[in-house]
């Protein structure tokens, strides 16, 4: 494990909290919440010869983010042997550095372009209306497990072009159970836990399944015809270019893309919803401008292009509920961070959570208030949903896209009544906010605004909601 050490002058002010790190994986925003209170901007969790060292402001995210020579990505801090389904499976953008990094973003920026994106658009509203076609005024929904279907189907055809809810379903879940199961036994790589390592020859299993699902994925892709556009279908085509990816680095891209891509933006979803259901002056003014706005029931591009309130609310959830809350890098030369010096192999956490929720960047930091960002515009490490520098990600226009077309769409025809007395939680795992609850809601016309509807859970310890939205076992009683 590596060494590090303060500048002489400032040897005293060490921000060293020394404690298990097992601490920071078993509740993420609490523990980071904990040190920078203690420590500031600059924070160091040891345990005996081991540290993690956390950058909670945006001059030092700045540093980490950008300077890629001294700052390496790590999302995978297990590889497995060369010729391993777990080298391979991990062998995407996410796992890359330097030269072959910046090869691979060449090759994945035009697939993910600002101009190919109207070609998508067509996907996002049918798989949308099709989601609506499902639902009735009146039922209850968890909004939660609504969100992760939609996106794992959406994500499997904008990716894949398979259009195929159960095949979707059983690679996500796959994804994500391999993707969190990197992520216990990188934590115990990382602090030698033995109830991780354990976990390891699961790991390489799990990959083994995984690169098989992928591969019949290819098979059925090259085998089915393609009438809109898909990201597998660019890559294909960019096979045949003088890119010359191989089907093996096309397996590590494929399973990177989708892992990065539908959790992520089904929490989004998710935390936007129940966020305007809980503030109804807000989707009242969200509705006018969705009325305006919105001609016909299908959104053109245009239109959605026009949509300034919506932009606020979309930006304003993210700031406030990030569904990436955190994300690490591993130093690969000596590097000066703040008031010390890292050697090679040390850990860096930085986190969107904290540093959008600092009361200096935003004023009531803790709420949900879109009218916010008629007057703020934060620097890029001041505001970093979707990461900054070099590897900002490569996916977020088209999370954009598929949220303000599929939010639109739904919000045209239903609103959302969160369930009275509903235990809603939030936690962090792996790296990503998500719900860890149901989050009940009744689907109710448009033409109605919800009311804030009291309701327990952690989520009150993640964001500040309307006194309305407080549970408390006086109302219980009643
Ligand atoms: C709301 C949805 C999304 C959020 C919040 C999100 C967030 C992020 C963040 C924070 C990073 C940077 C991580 C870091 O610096 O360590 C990232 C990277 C990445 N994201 Fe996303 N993402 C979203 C959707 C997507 C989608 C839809 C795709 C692909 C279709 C995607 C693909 C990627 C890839 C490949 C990277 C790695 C980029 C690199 O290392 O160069 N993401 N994402």
């Amino acid at each position: 494990m590596s060494e590090f050490s303060s500048l002489p002058m400032l040897r005293a002010a060490l921000p060293v909290t020394h404690a298990s790190l097992l601490q920071f994986p078993e509740d993420p925003i609490d523990c980071m919440r904990q040190l920078h209170r203690k420590h500031g901007d600059l924070a160091v969790l040891e345990d005996q010869d081991q540290r993690l060292v956390f950058v909670f402001s945006p001059d030092l995210n700045h540093q980490v983010l950008s300077d890629t020579n001294a700052f390496h990505s790590r999302f995978f801090a297990v590889r497995g042997s060369r010729k391993s389904a777990q080298r391979r499976v991990t062998a995407g953008l996410l796992s890359q550095n330097g030269a072959e990094h910046r090869d691979t973003r060449r090759i994945l920026k035009d697939v993910f372009s600002k101009k190919i994106l109207p070609n998508y658009h067509a996907t996002i509203c049918r798989l949308t209306s099709d989601l609506m076609a499902e639902w009735q005024i009146g039922q209850v929904k968890d909004l939660n497990s609504e969100m992760v279907q939609f996106m794992l189907r959406m994500t499997s055809s904008l990716l894949f072009g398979l259009d195929d809810a159960a095949f979707a379903s059983r690679l996500g879940q796959m994804i994500d159970r391999w993707v969190h199961r990197n992520h216990e036994v990188g934590m115990g790589a990382l602090v030698s836990a033995s109830q991780f390592n354990q976990k390891y020859d699961e790991l390489l299993q799990m990959a083994d399944q995984l690169e098989e699902s992928i591969q019949q994925l290819f098979i059925r892709h090259r085998s089915e015809t393609h009438e809109t556009p898909n990201v597998l279908s660019l890559l294909f085509q960019a096979q045949g270019s003088h890119h010359q990816l191989s089907d093996e680095q096309l397996t590590g891209h494929a399973t990177l893309l989708f892992a990065a891509a539908h959790l992520t933006t089904a929490h989004t979803f998710s935390w936007t919803l129940f966020l305007l259901a809980q503030h109804p002056q807000v989707m009242h003014r969200l509705q006018q401008e969705l009325n305006a706005g919105v001609k016909g029931e299908i959104p053109t591009v245009e239109e959605l292009d026009r949509l300034t309130y919506l932009d606020w609310v979309i930006r304003e959830s993210m700031r406030v509920m990030p569904a990436s809350a955190y994300s690490q890098r591993i130093t690969a030369e000596p590097v000066t961070l703040g008031t010390i010096r890292l050697s090679p192999g040390t850990p860096v956490v930085f986190s969107q959570y904290i540093t959008h929720h600092r009361g200096d960047l935003y004023v009531d930091s803790d709420r949900f208030i879109p009218e916010r960002w008629e007057t703020i515009t934060p620097s890029a490490y001041e505001y970093l949903p979707f990461g900054a520098g070099p590897r900002m990600c490569i996916g977020a226009p088209l999370a954009m896209a598929e949220i303000r077309t599929a939010l639109t769409l739904l919000l045209k025809r239903f609103h959302f009544q969160i369930v009275p007395g509903s235990m809603v939680n939030g936690q962090v795992i792996s790296t990503m906010l998500g719900p860890t609850s149901t989050i009940p809601a009744t689907l109710v016309s448009s033409e109605k605004i919800p009311d804030t509807a009291p309701v327990s859970g952690t989520i009150h310890g993640l964001v500040e909601l309307p006194p309305g939205a407080h549970y408390s076992s006086r109302l219980r009683a009643a």
